[in-house]
């Protein structure tokens, strides 16, 4: 039984297009452009490990509960907790939910703009044609530093996103990562076998691959785990959200693990190509946000077809990124719509644009804003800070123990067993979610805070 009367919703038309719309949403700037600059700012090898115990660990049971609510439900995060539990606080999750897609999209705009921009730049030549990757580097530096330009595509990222989501998105969304996703790990294969046959490539593979523990400390595991939130979409409902446009009879235990699995795959593939090109270009592995943009191109630079790479490269990070962005603004929209009453044009217009105008500072952080620091830290590095690594995790943890305890797994076990067959997953899952999950999280939260 579905509560609410929600098929005006529409649903999934595959299991595969499911899982490639899940995998859309989790497959994105989180695991190009922020996993290996992580990686290399947090020591290498170590950060790789403890990252996949908290994917599999803390993410993987997560999100069979999200996909639980979701498809129980049919509705929003916000709607989806109030109609479970009417009337109680666990409704926050949502609200919580909400806030945690708004901050995220306001930065994840920008950098979806450096992507677009990125195509430009390297249709017109601009990037992949550098003498050193010092210039490369000092390219992008400059770059993210010119005001107009970066709003000019920020802009442009954001009415993209606007345009999918004001049509609705199943249809779209499904088509696209159809071709996006396989193509896009094939060319990762191929800048991989690249990276690796550079000069010197392999003092880059052992800083990514031998764990160096004495680098590891609080502050790390907690941003392994908000890595681990962000990269796979879970804490703020969208998978919740994805979850409740899924067809009863689909199987929700095999559907995260291949998102689960398809996202560490291409996270821990782009670190394969990136730190060994680092390495061979004597670049430094800790330099941040820009570590993708001014590496691969100059890996580019002296590669057969490095144009073409470099344009199909840029192209499907910004495909990436907007089927990630669309899922983000999706989540703000549907409460609006589903809550609120509002008609869809309203609800994005409305969002996208508060959305948009809060990420400006985001935008110029990297230039007219870079000094403006507090506590050290840029406006962009703030917002990113607080939804990555508090609200999301928060959110995942107040998720598990919502099902483990309050709900109660006993009906969310119902819930996933409809197609289970042989061996009972959802009793191992059961366990995680109620034991293993929130403590874990709850741990992480009080080491860091303790410390
Ligand atoms: N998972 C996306 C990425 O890795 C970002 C995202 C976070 C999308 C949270 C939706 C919700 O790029």
């Amino acid at each position: 039984m579905t509560m609410g009367n929600n098929n005006h919703r529409g649903f999934w038309t595959t299991r595969f297009g499911f899982i490639l719309a899940a995998s859309g949403s989790a497959v994105g700037l989180g695991n190009i452009w922020k996993f290996p600059y992580i990686v290399g700012q947090n020591g290498g090898g170590a950060f790789v490990l403890i990252y996949l115990v908290c994917a599999f660990l803390v993410g993987l049971p997560i999100m069979l509960a999200e996909f639980t609510i979701g498809r129980k439900t049919n509705l929003n995060p916000v709607g989806a907790f109030q109609s479970l539990k009417p009337k109680t606080p666990w409704v926050g999750i949502g609200y919580m939910g909400m806030l945690g897609g708004f901050l995220i999209l306001s930065f994840y705009g920008v950098v979806g703009g450096w992507t677009f921009a990125y195509v430009v730049k390297s249709i017109t030549h601009t990037v992949g044609h550098f003498t050193s990757p010092k210039e490369a580097s000092e390219f992008f530096g400059s770059f993210i530093a010119n005001t107009g330009e970066v709003i000019f595509y920020h802009f442009l990222f954001m009415g993209v996103c606007v345009a999918i989501v004001l049509r609705g998105i199943h249809g779209g969304i499904e088509k696209a990562c159809d071709i996006l996703m396989p193509t896009l790990v094939i060319i990762l294969f191929i800048l991989m076998i690249r990276a690796l046959t550079l000069p010197g490539a392999m003092e880059g593979v052992m800083f990514y691959l031998k764990p160096d523990f004495s680098k590891i400390g609080a502050q790390t595991i907690l941003i392994a785990l908000g890595q681990a939130f962000f990269s796979l979409s879970l804490g703020m409902g969208c998978m919740l959200t994805y979850g409740s446009y899924l067809s009863e009879k689909e199987n929700l235990t095999s559907c995260a693990v291949y998102v689960v699995l398809l996202d560490t795959l291409i996270a821990l593939l782009m670190g394969m190509v990136i730190f060994p090109a680092v390495f061979a270009m004597g670049l430094e592995p800790a330099e941040g946000p820009s570590l993708v943009f001014s590496v691969l191109p100059a890996v580019f630079t002296d590669m057969a077809f490095g144009t073409v790479a470099s344009i199909i490269f840029f192209t499907l990070l910004a495909i990436a990124a907007v089927t990630s962005g669309i899922s983000l603004l999706e989540v703000v929209v549907a409460y609006f719509i589903d809550q609120r009453g509002w008609n869809r044009k309203k609800a994005v217009l409305f969002t996208s644009g508060v959305i948009f105008v809060f990420g400006v500072p985001s935008g110029l952080s990297f230039g007219v804003l870079a000094d403006a620091k507090l506590f050290g830290m840029t406006f962009f590095d703030h917002v990113d800070n607080i939804a990555s690594n508090y609200l999301l995790p928060l959110g995942g943890m107040l998720t598990a123990v919502f099902i483990g305890w309050i709900w109660g797994t006993k009906r969310a076990e119902e819930e996933i067993e409809k197609h289970e067959t042989t061996f009972h997953w959802a009793y191992v899952w059961g366990f995680l979610i109620r034991y293993i999950t929130p403590v874990a999280v709850l741990f992480i939260f009080l080491a860091r805070f303790l410390k």
